[in-house]
């Protein structure tokens, strides 16, 4: 595109190309989470349709494109990066784009590159994924009984996955583990879940389940607030409330009985907007400025409009500016319908 194009654009002086993305609540948007793919080698009943219909394989960017996409965001201020999916490892050749993202922390233009998995191939990349400058990953797993993480994932092995949670700790990664609570079908096991992993080292986080996308089941029958969660937990354990933060929406408490960590994301009973650091990119270049909304800009229009980053940029700005104050995520016995159509799988948790 030559300049004339770009001044018809209106694109901004130069010396704002690179200032920071701050949006209209004032708030710097300095995370960037990346969908890399909407598929998944599990079908989780909270998160996915057992008959999911994904998106065509024509319709994906490249990873190539992806990267200069991700650079475009690092130029404009993005320190953490993180890759999610569906899930990540099962996409071709992902570790291309890790290698690559992990030059940016070398060259000191990232601060962090993570990574949000089932941890169902994690045991053939984990040392790899180390090996790229990754330091911690997010493993999702529910329950530590196999006959119930079939049951919840539908088609996972907990054997894999404690294999490749094994291999992690191996190569030296961090692990935190997220744990969707859910009422009747891991809410009695959470202690067990949490003396495990902090009797390993690991974080646990739990999550509420949000209403995102069609799912067989009626999402009010298993929904669990964690205040409530945490009230139950408080007969057996001791918390305390610190400041510990990882960057995203998770508040965390130290057990006294354990020495560890427990996250609490609570998108339903506590409303974390107001500190929202981070925008969400899919595997088709669609930007969500908000998990809770519909809003979205297209920038793999803008990506393909030109070599040059100058119209990608100024499309990200006017994203940015989009940006809403918060979801309206309700769940109850009159809101049972999902507030955004789509699945968590197309913009990563
Ligand atoms: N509500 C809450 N968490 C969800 N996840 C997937 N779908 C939902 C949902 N509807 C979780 C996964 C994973 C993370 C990426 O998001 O379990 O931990
Ligand atoms: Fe896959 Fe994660 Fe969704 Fe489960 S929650 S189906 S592992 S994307």
């Amino acid at each position: 595109m030559n300049t004339a194009t770009i001044d018809r654009l209106g694109a901004l002086p130069l010396q704002q190309k690179s200032a920071p993305m701050i949006d209209p609540f004032g708030r710097a948007i300095t995370y960037l989470r990346v969908s890399v793919t909407d598929r998944c080698d599990f079908r989780c009943t909270y998160c996915m349709a057992e008959h999911m219909t994904f998106l065509p394989k024509k319709d994906l960017l490249t990873l190539e494109e992806l990267h200069r996409l991700c650079s475009a965001f690092i130029a404009k201020g993005v320190r953490k990066l993180r890759l999610t999916g569906g899930e990540p490892l099962v996409r071709k050749n992902i570790m291309f784009l890790v290698r690559e993202l992990g030059k940016e922390i070398e060259a000191g233009r990232l601060d962090e590159l993570t990574l949000t998995t089932n941890g169902s191939q994690l045991a053939k990349h984990a040392a790899e994924l180390s090996d790229c400058g990754v330091k911690r990953i997010n493993v999702s797993l529910d329950t530590l009984d196999p006959a119930k993480f079939h049951q919840i994932t539908r088609w996972g092995d907990l054997a894999k996955v404690m294999e490749g949670i094994d291999a992690a700790q191996a190569a030296g990664l961090k692990i935190k583990i997220n744990a969707v609570a859910l009422k009747g079908f891991n809410d009695a096991e959470i202690p067990d879940l949490m003396r495990w992993a902090h009797g390993r080292g690991m974080d646990l986080t739990l999550i509420e389940t949000m209403p995102m996308g069609e799912i067989e089941e009626d999402r009010t029958d298993h929904y669990m607030p964690l205040s409530e969660m945490r009230r139950q937990l408080e007969k057996s354990f001791t918390f305390s409330d610190i400041p510990y933060r990882t960057g995203g929406p998770a508040r965390y408490l130290e057990v006294a009985e354990t020495g560890g960590r427990l996250g609490l994301i609570t998108p339903m009973t506590h409303n974390f907007c107001e500190s929202c650091n981070r925008v969400r990119l899919t595997c088709t270049g669609t930007l969500y400025m908000c998990l809770g909304q519909n809003d979205a800009a297209d920038l793999r229009t803008a990506l393909r409009a030109s070599e040059d980053d100058a119209y990608l940029s100024q499309v990200i700005d006017e994203a940015i500016g989009r940006k809403p104050k918060g979801h309206d995520f309700i769940i109850d016995r009159d809101h049972n319908r999902p507030a955004v159509a789509r699945h968590m799988s197309v913009t990563g948790g």
